[in-house]
């Protein structure tokens, strides 16, 4: 038998050259996004080559792998610029990253107990809590919205109709209540959960696009009468689409009447009720909450949270005897609370964020990007060709068109062309949107490295490419 004489993987011995550049491409990267780049870079040859590269069977040398590294994220699209404005991004918060580089060299699995790493994330949970004014009794990180939706309803699933758990759906019918604006992972959970997708009833919305309660209410009233069990009302409190903010409090009051879980999902705008807490009053009534840290607390993927009100309900909904996993000292294991097993320390970014900024830094942040949304809508507002689709911006969303010059073009498939062309160019990153079947531009401002100039220069090149294509 051979002897085992070294190890086989690790850096060892290429620490400081490791380390040395880590440092370095840290730095030019995080000087790089605090301006904007003239354009994309788009992949040479060379990087193409490199992309169809067979499993190597050999290493290479560490500073050629990070050269090849380097090529890759230079010409990949970086949501930490500062005119990366598509969809509800993060922006690579510095350090956040750094936390991350931290934790993932400890690999410290949040499924069992884990010391002070287990006293922590409870720690960070209130801390977000707290934050958002959301009186949590429990909560954990996950990996975003979806799962964290996920979640929440079947902790809702587990209140309605315990028997799930063990007997499936065995033949009962449940319905969730949410906008027609809602994120299409309510619908997924519906599929997942077993109620199936046409369990969800899409519900209109009043002119400032919340869900009307009064639907709501006839919608439980009519299902109840059918004999299905309402699951959920789900408040969207920031819609991807629009930024719209459903009417929380009038639908927490439709759920205590009818004895329904309140779910929120605030995947995108809930920590702007760190700010303009009026908007999201009877949040604080929610059984359940959804909140990204990875879109507008600017934290780098993937950190999502779940908070619920009853401090039973997740180990009800999730908890499981297992033999090879034995609790320390009578404490349940996470894993018991959570919809993953194995989890990476995810809490430990949003805990040094907040350890280095402070909350104050954050408000003032979500305050910039609110100030970012209400120029661009003034923008649009006072540009003889461009035109709002909505009203002014319930929080950072601004969906617009531009108008052709030719009265009798096909303006959605111009501003089709618009977003394509942008995209292209990259010196703005923009993506388009149906809203109300009307093909939009649709920024979203969520980014702490975005300022006045880079809205104005987007309003300008929106322009600049209407007048071109
Ligand atoms: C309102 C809302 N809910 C849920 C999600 C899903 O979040 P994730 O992409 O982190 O799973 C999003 C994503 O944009 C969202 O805007």
């Amino acid at each position: 038998m051979s002897e085992i004489s070294s190890l086989p993987l690790g850096l060892a011995g290429a620490d400081a050259i490791a380390l040395g550049r880590l440092g370095q491409e840290l730095a030019t990267a995080w000087d790089g996004f605090r301006r904007p780049r003239p354009q994309q870079p788009v992949a040479g040859e060379a990087l193409r080559a490199l992309l169809s590269d067979p499993l190597p069977e050999a290493g290479m040398p560490l500073p050629e792998a990070i050269d090849a590294t380097m090529a890759v994220l230079d010409t990949s699209l970086a949501q930490s610029r500062p005119r990366y404005f598509g969809f509800v991004g993060g922006s690579g918060l510095e350090s956040a990253v750094l936390a991350d580089a931290l934790a993932e060299s400890f690999d410290i699995n949040m499924a069992s107990w884990s010391a002070a790493a287990t006293d922590l994330e409870p720690q960070a949970i209130g801390w977000l809590a707290s934050f958002l004014g959301y009186p949590a009794a429990d909560g954990h990180f996950t990996s975003g919205g979806t799962v964290s939706n996920v979640t929440a309803l079947a902790a809702a699933r587990r209140r309605v109709l315990p028997q799930a758990r063990t007997e499936g759906m065995a033949g009962h019918r449940l319905a969730l209540y949410c906008s027609a604006e809602a994120h299409a992972s309510i619908v997924r959970a519906a599929e997942l959960l077993g109620l199936g997708s046409n369990a969800v009833r899409a519900l209109p919305q009043r002119a400032d696009r919340g869900v009307d309660p009064a639907a709501v209410a006839a919608a439980i009233a009519a299902d109840r009468a059918e004999g299905i069990l309402p699951l959920a009302v789900v408040a969207t409190a920031g819609t991807t689409l629009t930024g719209a903010i459903d009417p929380i409090d009038a639908l927490a009051d439709i759920c205590a009447e009818h004895q329904v879980w309140l779910h929120v999902d605030g995947a995108y705008g809930a920590p702007a009720a760190a700010v303009m807490p009026e908007a999201f009053k009877g949040m604080e009534r929610a059984d359940s909450l959804t909140v990204d840290p990875h879109k507008w607390l600017y934290l780098p993927k993937a950190c999502g949270a779940v908070l619920v009100r009853d401090p039973d309900i997740l180990e009800a909904t999730f908890g499981h005897d297992k033999s090879y996993m034995p609790d320390e000292d009578e404490l349940p294991n996470a894993v018991d609370r959570t919809l993953e097993y194995s989890r990476p320390f995810r809490a430990l970014k949003l805990w040094l964020a907040f350890r280095v900024h402070g909350a104050e830094r954050f408000r003032a942040a979500i305050e910039c990007n609110l100030a970012h949304a209400r120029l661009a809508y003034d923008l649009v507002e006072e540009h003889p060709r461009l035109r709002a689709l909505t009203g002014p911006p319930t929080l950072s969303v601004v969906a617009f068109q531009h108008l052709p010059e030719d009265p009798a073009a096909d303006v959605n498939a111009h501003n089709a062309r618009i977003a394509r062309r942008l995209q292209r160019d990259g010196r703005v990153w923009v993506a388009s949107a149906a809203v109300d079947g009307q093909v939009a531009i649709r920024p979203c401002f969520v980014n702490f490295r975005t300022t006045e100039p880079d809205v104005r220069a987007l309003i300008d090149e929106v322009c600049e490419a209407g007048a071109q294509v």
